[in-house]
Parts: structure tokens; sequence; C-alpha cells
């Protein structure tokens, strides 16, 4: 269901309440842009009284004069300020509430949308789309609109100080406008394609970190570098294209105004002898060819503005669609199921599931697991296995069949109750930046040092931690320790029973092991099976541990189901593999 006026909405809502909540910045910022057009048009108004007055005159308050010019520049500076100030408050404010709205959005998302939508879209909606919305209001809309006074002031004082000034200025509007649009919106595209050649330079230089150590075992540094300079020699391209308007643009456009004010001052003379000699005070012309520098300013940043709320709205647009993306919190946890706390038997019937509409991943797939039982699930990569566990752990909804754990749909748990039931060892290994203790808990209040620590006693990992210099503080992650790969399983199985929770899940949990951590890992899963529920996860017969029951899953079904014994003699599934197994999966 889109529904895109409510997401509109939301940023609607999310303006007014920026406003509301700051007034005094939102008067400040009206204010001054309503007086910045009026005194904008002061210093040229002195300029013209001074000339006038006692420069003709000889005599005079030459330094009144003076004075009033000086002040009158320093209040344009101060209005300018005042303006920009309330400017960047009030929008600084709107962009901390957008995000913080976008955040608090992004946590309530359901993992159908972090399977599809790239993380580098998701940033960019965070980082660039939302600045393009503090831009579009402090330096597209406000600033736009301040100019769109300034420009309508300088006006109405050519048009007092001499009417047919007034329409020169009039009429040299749209040439000033054309001509530095066609630049700015050329500087543009090119900073575009030259911003694109950066990011591929970027990604390159990311995808050689990454594969370094398959560069240098192969041999390849050559070969990376060659292919990396045709992105250098683009991008130098690019920077020229853009450097050419770049160049060019100050000079056309100072032409462009040198002209104008040339004929101003060509009619506005006296001595042109022509019929249209409108002969005007000195102080008159020097006034108003002020008033036409002054006036350029406004059209040309009018038309950056322009461009930059055209960005800016794009941005808008991308929010609000990302507003659009429909959240589960809603309706996952507003009829939360709750969890007896004793109950762990998980049940599975005619469950069908697809990642993606069309191509099912689960056909038909039925299990039970009673409370207590040690299960087994083994079928060979890419049959539904880890799919299946998954479901089981609610990270999924589920719309054809039935999954029960506990008792209760695994998708509707609540997030506290999950973790006290469902302990999980997922295929791959995540180690989020952060201490160990805090690997552990995953910053679960509620579970103690001392639980930590008896997790990784449980697991076999506590002598490893003891070791390194800090122990349960050592950091881990991005700069940090960095564990082996059986460690970092370990701790992945510590980080599950850290809650002591009745059902484990563990997925192709020995599968990257040696043979000696494979039998602490055994021993480990022995140490913590006793009065639990446990479902394994293994692509190898030989990695089901200790199962009272396995299941044989091929193509998103269970094909076959019974205890090792009596499935070892029947010539079925589990007979074949563990002839191919036991052969080295030699097919003869
Ligand atoms: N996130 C995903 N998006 C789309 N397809 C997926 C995703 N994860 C797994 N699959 C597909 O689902 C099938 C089963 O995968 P999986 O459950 O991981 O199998 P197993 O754990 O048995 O190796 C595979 O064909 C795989 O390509
Ligand atoms: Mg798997």
């Amino acid at each position: 269901m889109r529904k895109p006026p409510a997401s509109n909405l939301q940023l609607r809502a999310i303006l007014i309440s920026t406003i509301k909540s700051n007034i005094g910045a939102t008067l400040l910022l009206l204010l001054a842009v309503l007086v910045g057009a009026v005194i904008n048009i002061w210093p040229s108004m002195v300029l013209r009284a001074t000339i006038d007055g006692p420069l003709l005159a000889g005599t005079g308050n030459l330094w009144g004069y003076a004075l009033l010019y000086l002040g009158a520049v320093v209040l344009i500076g101060v209005v300018d300020l005042l303006r920009e100030y309330g400017a960047t408050l009030l929008g600084q404010r709107l962009l901390l509430a957008v995000r913080s709205r976008m955040l608090s959005r992004l946590r309530a998302l359901p993992m159908s949308y972090y399977l599809n939508v790239p993380a580098g879209e998701t940033i960019s909606r965070l980082t660039a789309d939302v600045d393009a919305v503090n831009r579009l209001f402090s330096a597209g809309l406000v600033s736009a609109g301040a100019d769109l006074l300034k420009i309508v002031g300088f006006l109405v004082a050519l048009f007092v100080l001499s009417p047919p000034l007034g329409f020169v200025a009039l009429a040299s509007l749209p040439a000033v406008f054309l001509v530095t649009n066609y630049f700015r919106r050329n500087i543009y595209e090119k900073q575009l394609v030259v911003r694109r050649k950066v990011s591929d330079i970027n990604t390159y230089i990311q995808e050689t970190y990454a594969g370094m150590k398959l560069i240098k075992t192969y041999g390849k540094e050559d070969y990376f570098s060659e292919r990396f300079e045709p992105t250098l020699e683009s991008h130098r391209l690019a920077m020229n294209a853009n450097s050419v308007y770049d160049a060019w643009f100050p000079c056309i456009t100072q032409t462009v105004r040198a002209v104008v004010i040339a004929t101003a001052i060509y009619l506005a003379a006296g001595q042109n002898f022509g019929p249209v000699a409108l002969g005007l005070t000195l102080g008159t012309i020097a006034g108003a060819a002020d008033l036409f520098i002054r006036l350029f300013e406004p059209i040309e940043a009018i038309s950056s503005e322009i461009q930059t709320i055209q960005q800016a709205l794009a941005g808008l647009n991308r929010i609000s669609q990302f507003f659009d993306h429909e959240t589960e919190s809603g309706e996952r946890f507003a009829t939360a199921s709750v969890w007896d706390g004793q109950n762990s038997e998980v049940r599975v019937e005619g469950v069908r599931f697809a990642y993606k509409d069309g191509e099912d991943v689960l056909l038909d797939a039925s299990l039970e697991v009673p409370t207590g039982s040690k299960v087994a699930i083994a079928g060979r990569t890419g049959s539904g296995k880890t799919t299946l566990m998954n479901l089981i752990a609610g990270l999924y909804p589920v719309k054809n069949g039935t999954i029960t754990v506990g008792g209760v749909d695994p998708y509707n748990l609540s997030p506290s109750d999950r973790r006290r039931l469902i302990g999980i060892v997922p295929q791959t290994v995540h180690i989020f930046n952060g201490s160990i203790y805090e690997n552990i808990t995953l910053r679960d209040a509620s579970i103690s040092v001392s639980q930590a620590e008896e997790a990784m006693r449980t697991v076999g990992l506590w002598d490893t931690v003891t070791e390194l210099p800090s122990g349960m503080k050592t950091p881990l992650g991005e700069g940090g320790t960095k564990l082996s790969f059986g460690q970092s399983q370990l701790l992945s199985l510590a980080r599950a029973v850290g809650t002591n929770p009745p059902l484990l899940l563990l997925d192709e949990l020995t599968s990257g092991l040696d043979a000696l951590t494979e039998r602490t890992v055994l021993k480990a899963i022995r140490q913590v099976s006793a009065g639990r529920t446990i479902i394994t996860i293994s692509h190898r017969l030989s990695g089901i541990i200790d199962a009272e029951t396995v299941h044989i899953m091929e193509r998103g079904k269970i094909m076959e189901s019974g205890s090792p014994e009596e499935l070892a003699r029947r010539e079925g599934w589990y007979a074949i593999y563990k002839r191919l197994e036991d052969r080295g999966w030699q097919i003869s």
C-alpha cells in the first residue's frame, strides 16, 4: 500500500513543528528578509545625496554623509548576518528533526527492506538528501525570497529616480538571468560528472583495499594500477570541461553588467545630445549606477538558488519515498505475542516462502520439534536450511503456512521475549565494533558481567579472553583485536547462550572449523544442550551433533525424517549422503 500524501504530510508536519518550536528565530528571519529589501537601496541614495549635496556645492557636512554611508553598509551587513543566523538555525533544527524521524523509521523497517535496498542508497537518503532539505530551506527558499525582495526594492528605487532607467533595469533582468543560468546549469552538469568520477576513484581504491591480499598473492599490482589509469584520465577530462565554463563565467557576466551600466549612464547623461538624454543630476546618475551594480548580485544569485531548490526538491522527493516504505513495527508489535516462559517447542506447518515473488525457496516445509529435543536439518547448500531457520527466528513474516515457537508466532514476538526464548548462531558471524563484553550482551543491560563470563566459560572461550590485555573490555571490530574465525564462532555461540534461552538455533556451526576447535565447540554444545531444544543445521551429516531426529532437506522440502539409525537403515537420501560422505564425496 503506497500512500504518497502521507509521507508528504509527515515532512510538512516536521517543518511546522520545527517552526513552531523556534518561533523566535522564524520571526527574526522574516524581519531580516523584509528589512534587507528596503535598506539595500540606502547606500545608493546616500551616495546620490552626497554628490548632489556637499560634493557639488563644495560646502556642507561631508563627514555626516560619509558616516551615513558607512552606517548603511554596516546595517546591511548586520541584517544579512541575522538572516543567515536565523536560516541556519532553523535549517539545522529541521535537518535534525528529519534525520531523527528517518532513523526511528529505519529501525522499524522489515528485513526485506535491508535485503532489497542497497546500503549506499540508505546512506545517501540520510546524508546528502537530508542536507538537501536543509539547503532547500536556508540556501534555497529563504535566500531566493530575500533576493527576490531585494530586486523589487532596487527596481522600485530606480523607477523613483528615473522611470526610463527603471525600464532599462527591468529589460536587463531576463538577459542577465539567462546568461547566468546558462553557465550555472552547465557548470552544475559538469560538476556532476566530476563527482561521479571522484566516486569511481573512491570505489576503485576501496576495491583495491578489499582485494589487496588477493592482488599481492597473484602479483597483480601492475594490472590494477593500469586499470586505474583510464579512471584518472576521465576525471581529468571532466575537470577540464568544468573549468572551461568556470573560467568563462565571470568574464561574460561582467561584460553583460558593463554593457547594461554603460547604456544606463549614456542615457542618463545630459551631454549625449540625443533626444533620449534624461539630463539627470550627477548624484542621481552615480546613485543609479550603484543601484544597477547591486541589482545584478541578487539576479545572479537567484539562478543558483533555483538550482539548489531543484536539487533539494529531488532529495525531498527521495526522502518522501523513504517514508513510503512500509514499517513493520505497527502491525508487528501492536499484537505482540506473549511467551509463557517455558515452552520452547517449534512447529512448522506447510510453509511456503519466497524472498522475491515467484521464486519460492521453501515449497512445503513441515517440521515438529518438541520441547527439549535435539533435531538436525541436513541438506545440500542452497536447499533452504538457513531460510527456514530465519523464519523460525522470526526474521520474516510467514504468509503461507504457520510457524510457532514456544506456542507463539516468532515474527510477532516482542524483542525481549525473543531474546529470552531464542538463541541463534547464524551461518555468518558478525562482530560489532565494541568490546568483547558488548559483543556478547549486545548492550542488553540485563546480562550481567558474570553471566557473560559464564557464557564464555561454557563455550570454552574464557581462557582466550583472559589472555587478552584488556580481557572482556578488549575492543573488537574496526581497529580492534581480530579474532580468528573459530574464535568468532565461539563468541557468536556465547552471544546466543548469554541469555540462557531454552531454544538454540545453530546454523553450520562447525563447518568452518578445524578438528580440534570443532571438538571444543561440540563439547561446548553438549555443555549447553542439557534441557534445551536445539536445532542444528549442517550441509554435512558429520556436522550433525547428537541429534535424536534428522530431517533431510532438499529444494525447499523436508524429504525424509527419522532418527539417524532409522535413516541409515532406510535406502533414502540420508543413506546416499552418508555413503558419499564416507567416501569423501567421490562419485564413481
Ligand atoms: N536474501 C536472499 N534473497 C534472495 N534469495 C535468497 C536470499 N537468501 C537465500 N536466497 C536463496 O534461497 C535459496 C536457499 O538459500 P539458503 O536458505 O541460504 O540455503 P542453505 O542454507 O540451505 O544453503 C538459495 O537458492 C538462495 O539463492
Ligand atoms: Mg545456509
